[in-house]
């Protein structure tokens, strides 16, 4: 690699977190914030019943989500940390900045929820009679609360990066967290986290009691009529949610749905989703009236139905808030709406950390070998594209501009002149924020890199030293403004 900026040019730095994020969000929707609850209930039922049925069937759910929530689910949770740090480091940190106070609180309640779930887990066995177990049950229902309030914190920032609402002009935690989204979103997400919930627990159910068990029909009974309990909540919490959405984001729904190519089928797609949403409400249905009816593929299925739906609506919610990567402060290549002027005055390479003007020497090497222009036209790319396309992977700029204008030569005005309005018609995209010359650097790269595949060839040899040693970056000018290392919140 001859750039030090972060970028997987095979499936693309956006699917790196979209990939972990979303892994994470079915963890801790499903098996925590949701699962939690349902084991106390189901425990404190087997307590107030005195069958020792429901206590077993409680335990190996806990078994389960403590398994993957203090595995699978934290590895995901600091995964989240490291991709987004890499890919979007200005993102990242600009929340931290607006953020601290309330990630802190977060990170203690985190701290608190990870404690009680060892407790919780530790002590089922032992803690099994009287005021004991009384004390157990509460320490399941105080875990169930911890892992709501994570969710309930962490839900802000998710609102706030879709709308920031007054912080714009207010610049205070208190105006970021109150969002307009933060409720709505969160009215969503807690229903649909214990229907999730009761849908997983359905599944496993199937396979804690044997199928001879008369047990069997009354656990799954019990269980399905939690998830149709909470399935009403879900549908009107999606309801508040979709209202508050600003309808400049509803207009990239279709997009979002299904990528640009199958656009067209979104009113299948919503047939689709609608059919999805009715199986699951079915199978619950006749769980409730009819438990022996409901063959165990059709759990299996549920499952992932509800899997399918939760994450493709992350993919959806993540989509539409483009081109913001923090809504109308920050753009998603990390650039802050504020600094666009400087930057189509200055050039984007001018100012940014990742690159650094190169030496007379250095010039004179790629000039001599034909590829200054297209080395700069890769760190235009890197800075103003890479974010959400790769070179040639997955929504690669070439197959793109292919499908714009053909397999015919290319023009390098005529791709300049696409990206300088791209913005307009695809409203997803954020402006191209660098100056005129920059813009043919990088359709020169693009067209360099569609007819030989790699861009530069011999740019090392040339002398395009990726993350130089310091005392070389200090030798070297710098560009006099450095306003992106002077971002405020
Ligand atoms: C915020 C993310 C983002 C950034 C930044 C971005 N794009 Fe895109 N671009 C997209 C998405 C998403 C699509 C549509 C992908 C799909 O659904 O097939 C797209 C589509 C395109 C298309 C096809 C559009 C059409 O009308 O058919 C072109 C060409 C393109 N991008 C070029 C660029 C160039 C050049 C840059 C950098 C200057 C850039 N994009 C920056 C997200 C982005």
């Amino acid at each position: 690699m001859d750039f030090p900026i972060f970028h997987a040019d095979l499936i693309g730095n956006r699917a790196i977190i979209a990939v972990i994020a979303t892994l994470h969000v079915l963890i801790n929707h499903g098996l925590a914030v949701g699962m939690m609850p349902l084991i106390a209930a189901i425990e404190w039922h087997g307590h107030r019943t005195s069958d020792r049925r429901w206590d077993q069937l409680g335990y190996k759910l806990l078994f389960c989500a403590f398994l993957v929530t203090t595995t699978v689910g934290a590895l995901t949770g600091v995964g989240i940390w490291l991709s987004a740090s890499l890919i979007n480091p200005y993102a990242i940190g600009s929340l931290i900045r607006v953020f601290f106070w309330a990630w802190f609180t977060e990170w203690l309640v985190f701290i608190t929820e990870v404690c009680l779930i060892l407790a919780y887990f530790l002590t089922w066995k032992k803690w099994t009679a009287g005021a004991a177990k009384t004390r157990h049950i509460r320490l399941g229902a105080a875990l169930g609360l911890f892992s709501w309030i994570t969710m309930a914190i962490i839900v802000s920032i998710l609102g706030f990066m879709m709308d920031p609402g007054n912080w714009l002009s207010e610049h205070t935690l208190f105006a970021g967290f109150t969002n307009p989204i933060y409720l709505p979103q969160l009215a969503f997400r807690t229903p649909l986290a214990l229907t999730m919930a009761g849908v997983v627990a359905s599944f496993l159910a199937i396979f804690f009691i044997a199928r001879a068990d008369p047990f069997r029909a009354q656990a799954l009974r019990a269980l399905n009529l939690w998830t149709l309990f909470w399935a009403p909540f879900t549908l009107a919490g999606g309801w508040w949610y979709m209202s508050v959405v600003p309808e400049t984001m509803r207009e990239r729904v279709g997009t979002a749905l299904l990528t640009l190519q199958f656009e067209s089928w979104q009113s299948d797609f919503y047939a689709i989703v609608i059919g999805t949403v009715a199986f699951i409400y079915l199978i619950a249905q006749i769980s409730v009236l009819r438990p022996t009816w409901v063959p165990r593929a059709a759990y299996l299925v549920a499952l992932l139905a509800i899997t399918w739906l939760t994450g493709h609506f992350e993919r959806v919610r993540e989509f539409v808030r483009k081109p913001y990567v923090i809504g109308q402060y920050m753009y998603a290549n990390g650039i802050r709406a504020d600094d666009y002027p400087l930057l189509k005055r200055d050039g984007v390479i001018a100012h940014s950390t990742y690159t650094y003007p190169l030496s007379d020497a250095e010039k004179a090497g790629l000039a001599a070998s034909g590829h200054e222009q297209v080395q700069r036209g890769k760190d235009v790319f890197m800075i103003t594209c890479s974010r959400c396309h790769t070179g040639s992977g997955v929504n690669s700029v070439i197959t793109q501009f292919e499908r714009l204008f053909g397999s015919g030569a290319w023009d390098r005005k005529l791709l300049a002149d696409y990206t300088t309005t791209m913005h307009d018609l695809r409203t997803y995209m954020p402006p191209f924020p660098g100056t005129q010359d920059e813009l043919l650097a990088l359709s020169d790269y693009l067209i360099q890199l569609r007819t030989t595949g790699a861009a530069v060839p011999g740019a090392q040899q040339a002398g395009v030293g990726a993350n130089p040693p310091a005392a070389t970056v200090a030798a070297r000018p710098r560009p006099q403004s450095a306003p992106m290392t002077e971002r405020r919140p």
